[in-house]
């Protein structure tokens, strides 16, 4: 099921919302990440730097044939041979990644699911110990000039409170501001296999 809210409006206007290596500078993706996911990849805004930056395989999964399309083609006129695309529906089937296989998962502008544990949960599943989630969302602000309508747009407390439920621990420095119009947080998932 495809989540609320999620369509993408032009390529070239989401484009303009982000500047993706300030944001994976800020969200301490370094070179020596090994397997990387990001839970919805759309155009591969983030996808594509992303692979550009780690050694490892960066599983891009959407429910979209377009957007699966849009990225592996970006992937491709880019020479990157660590993008390994995955069309799938990851509420109803999880992503298929094994489980503790990933150091690094995205879940990026897509909170505001209707069952976000649900994802961080598959986030849990997959990372392995001691791996990280970052998130990143709109800002709680109405006048952010897209973004999910403010009844279902979580506050960064909510995003915290469900990672913390899901069994992951907030990283220093917190809340990260990501301007103009978003915010992060990176998190760890304990050494241990068990949920705390
Ligand atoms: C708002 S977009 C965010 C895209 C990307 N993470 C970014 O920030 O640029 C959400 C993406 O998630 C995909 N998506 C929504 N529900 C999904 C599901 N159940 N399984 C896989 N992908 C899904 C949508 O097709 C869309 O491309």
């Amino acid at each position: 099921m495809k989540t609320r809210e999620s369509g993408m409006p032009e390529e070239e206007m989401w484009a303009e919302f982000f500047n993706p290596e300030t944001i994976f500078a800020k969200l301490g993706l370094t070179p020596d990440t090994g397997g990387l996911v990001e839970f919805g990849c759309g155009y591969g805004t983030f996808t594509i730097p992303a692979a550009r930056i780690v050694v490892g395989t960066v599983y891009a999964i959407d429910i979209e044939a377009d957007m699966i399309v849009a990225t592996a083609n970006k992937a491709q006129q880019a020479g990157l041979d660590n993008v390994q695309t995955l069309l799938c529906d990851f509420v109803k089937e999880g992503t298929g990644l094994d489980d503790g296989s990933i150091d690094y998962a995205m879940l990026f502008n897509i909170l505001h699911a209707e069952s976000p544990g649900g994802l961080l949960d598959e986030a849990y599943r997959i990372l392995a110990p001691n791996a990280r989630l970052a998130v990143i969302h709109w800002n709680y602000d109405a006048s952010t000039p897209r973004g999910p309508s403010m009844g279902i747009r979580p506050r960064p407390e909510q995003c915290r409170e469900w990672a913390e439920t899901a069994g992951f621990y907030l990283l220093a420095p917190g809340l990260i501001d990501l301007p103009p119009y978003h915010y992060g947080m990176l998190f760890k998932r304990p050494m241990t296999m068990e949920r705390l």
